[in-house]
């Protein structure tokens, strides 16, 4: 677990080395055995100083969650935090020099040790990652990192590092002041334990426990501090809209902490610490953000009995903005791709995108030139379906049409193997339909990509009647392959990201068909957490598009189709008025070219508006454009086509970006309650219509006590 040798100088090695995990994490079976090696080196007089490293290629990756889950309540959270801050405030007032060697990746409660030695050396791995990541999963670091990071390197420049969760290299956490050496990596333990043989007795005292101790660039109270955190609190308010409690107690922390000495900054900090992790905001955060997408990323729900495929060459059919995406994000992950189009330009400019992508890469320092060159060759394009011979997959990306989808299956059918995967990254058409003009249907899926397909983690899998287990298996493989996160449902209309994003538009138009004002129902959309407000996303996505989905929707639907009560408003942004969105530079917003969007003037006079004392509070807004993606989501659970809860959580967050404080769609179910939830659902269909009934199963599970999530 933790291994302790003492050399003939007298130098400790404590180096952390847990049996059977890749990485080294903070857990019950670590600390105590930490905390036991620190008092050895500590107490033993033979010791001159120690140095504190790893056995595995990394550091230590931080705290593990699971083990915050298990702490009951918040009197053992608060016990267990506190002695780990004393465990961590005798090594530095040991009065024995401590060094971390930083052999690699440092994050977390990894790097709040290294905090709490007296001196850092980071072995030359720009690979290597360290910083203080907790916000990113709803938590504060609680191992002293608001204490002592603002205290070495100031408050200022630690701020952004805490509240953004940001990580750095060796060669910029020493530019930040964060660590004191870089060194090549055999020479690390060398370099570290050279530093305790010299080091004297002021070397053995950290900064802020010396005399006369000053924060670099001025405590909370100096004016300087005074100007970081009035700016500093009004920009992370228009960042989080206060839905991050774990940013808002950073904050609180650093500031109220830096007033005070280290040891009560300490214990403020495990108060604070407490009180976050309680929040149901870090619980949802970890459920979704952390287990939920790591476990798809380990492809947790992948069918057990296929061997894991391995892809050499990937068929994109279709340069566009979508397959110019798929092609480089494969690329990118070593494997060879063919890119065809309908002529030999269109193909070249779907991989001009890669070359532009590679390039930029280039220029920030990202990547050397030697790599993008190998990755851009990795792309061939042509117009010949015989190139396509020897692809263990194609993904189709040519227009949204069932003709030309048809047209190309066939083409590709012809030449690729019999045991060849078939994908269409199709975004409205059912895979079971598009899958009858295949001679193979148990070998077509669906691998819907996002847009940009650089940026957008998810890939939403989607099974037709006939698709295989296999074929899934080995699609969900390719996913994993380009480092993208999958999601697993079945067919239907909209899939499931689509279909429910859609309710967060519709919503929203439709309350502005009711009187609503617009202004209202944009800011409520961001201050329940989306990252735009449903009218804006509306002209984003353009609402000439969501009216052509629309009308193709009433035809196949026929007698079935539900209108909606946005349908009026969509038809008259479109046909009356040519209002169409963004693209066109003008839908419920204007967006005058080279200033900011706005809220087109004309939208109250026609949308006319509720007098100012009918208008609904913010809390009803958010509750609506929030519950009724929650309550969409419930029905794609019970319709299967989403089958797991955390699919769902996992997809919404990912693929539409629902708020990720709330854990995703159905976690929102779970902080609420299913009873008071279906309660309010009741209320809502009620005052604004049966889309907000919530479905059979939330009432048979309210009936039987069952949770979507024990935690
Ligand atoms: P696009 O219009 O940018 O690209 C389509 C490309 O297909 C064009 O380069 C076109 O020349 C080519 N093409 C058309 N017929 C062809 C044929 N017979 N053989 C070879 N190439 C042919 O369209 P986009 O946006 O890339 O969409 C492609 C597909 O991806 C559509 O099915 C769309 O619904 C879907 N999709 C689009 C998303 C988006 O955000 N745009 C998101 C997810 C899916």
């Amino acid at each position: 677990m933790i291994d302790y040798s003492v050399d003939s100088d007298g130098i400790a090695v404590i180096s952390w080395n847990m049996p059977d995990r890749s990485m080294n994490v903070l857990n019950n079976d670590s600390i105590p055995a930490f905390a036991e090696a620190v008092k050895k080196a500590t107490e033993d007089n033979a010791v001159k100083g120690a140095v504190i490293t790893s056995g595995k290629p990394d550091f230590i990756a931080g705290a593990d969650l699971e083990m915050l889950q298990g702490w009951n309540g918040a009197e053992e959270m608060f016990e267990n935090g506190m002695e780990l801050q004393m465990m961590f405030r005798a090594i530095e007032t040991s009065g024995k020099p401590f060094v971390a060697a930083i052999n690699g990746t440092a994050l977390g409660g990894g790097f709040e040790i290294c905090l709490a030695c007296h001196h850092r050396i980071a072995a030359d791995n720009p690979k290597a990652r360290i910083g203080l990541p907790e916000v990113k999963v709803g938590l504060l670091p609680g191992g002293g990192g608001t204490q002592r990071l603002p205290r070495l390197i100031g408050i200022q420049a630690a701020l952004p590092l805490l509240l953004e969760g940001t990580h750095l290299n060796p060669a910029k956490a020493l530019k930040a002041g964060a660590i004191h050496a870089v060194v090549p990596a055999d020479e690390l333990l060398a370099a570290a334990k050279k530093w305790v043989l010299v080091a004297g007795p002021e070397d053995a005292v950290q900064p802020w426990d010396k005399k006369g101790f000053r924060i670099p660039g001025g405590a909370p109270m100096s004016p300087n501090g005074m100007m970081t955190f009035t700016a500093g609190n009004a920009m992370l308010r228009e960042k989080t809209n206060g839905n991050f409690p774990a940013a808002l107690n950073i904050m609180s922390c650093v500031y109220e902490g830096c007033c005070v000495n280290i040891d009560n900054g300490l214990k403020i900090e495990t108060r604070y610490f407490v009180k976050t992790c309680s929040s149901p905001e870090a619980k949802n955060m970890i459920r979704s953000l952390f287990f939920g997408i790591g476990n798809a990323n380990k492809l947790a729900s992948r069918p057990k009995e296929f061997p894991t495929q391995k892809f050499t060459k990937v068929g994109v059919l279709g340069a566009g903005m979508m397959g110019a995406g798929i092609a480089y994000a494969t690329a990118m992950a070593g494997i060879d791709v063919v890119l065809i189009d309908r002529d030999q330009a269109a193909a070249d400019g779907g991989k001009a995108y890669s070359e532009k992508l590679l390039s930029k890469a280039v220029g920030r320092k990202k990547m050397d030139q030697a790599k993008a060159d190998a990755i851009l060759s990795k792309i061939t394009t042509t117009t010949d379906y015989a190139s396509l011979d020897g692809a263990e997959l194609v993904i189709e990306a040519v227009f949204e049409d069932r003709e030309i989808k048809a047209d190309v299956t066939a083409k590709s059918e012809a030449v690729i193997a019999s045991d060849a995967i078939f994908a269409s990254n199709t975004s409205t058409l059912p895979i079971t339909g598009l899958a009858e003009a295949s001679e193979r249907p148990a070998n077509f899926i669906g691998l819907h990509f996002f847009s940009p397909v650089d940026k957008m983690p998810l890939v939403e899998i989607i099974c037709g009647k006939e698709t295989s287990q296999e074929t899934l298996a080995r699609s969900m493989d390719y996913v994993k392959a380009i480092r993208k996160t999958p999601i697993v449902v079945n067919d239907s209309r909209g899939f499931y990201t689509s279909r429910v994003f859609g309710t967060y538009v519709n919503e929203g138009i439709a309350m502005l068909a009711e009187g609503i004002n617009p202004a209202l129902i944009d800011n409520a959309g961001k201050m329940a957490g989306m990252p735009v407000g449903p009218l804006a996303l509306a002209d984003e996505v353009a609402l000439d598009l969501i009216y052509k989905i629309r009308n193709q929707t009433k035809v196949d639907l026929g007698d079935k189709y539900i209108p909606s009560p946005s349908d009026d408003a969509v038809t008259k942004m479109v046909e009356d008025l040519g209002r169409v969105g963004k693209r066109e530079g003008k839908g419920f917003y204007d967006y005058p070219e080279g200033g900011k969007k706005h809220l087109w003037k004309d939208l109250a006079a026609q949308f006319p508006q509720l007098p100012e004392e009918e208008q609904p509070s913010v809390d009803e807004v958010i509750k609506r454009l929030i519950f009724i993606q929650s309550v969409e989501t419930a029905r794609c659970l019970e319709e299967n086509v989403v089958t797991t809860p955390e699919d769902a959580d996992v997809g919404s967050i990912l693929g539409w970006g629902f708020a990720p404080s709330r854990g995703g769609a159905i976690s929102q179910i779970h902080t609420t309650g299913i009873a008071t939830f279906i309660s309010e659902c009741d209320r809502l269909a009620q005052a604004y219509g049966a889309r907000f009934t919530p479905p059979q199963l939330l009432r048979g599970m309210a009936e039987k006590g069952e949770q979507f999530y024990t935690a």
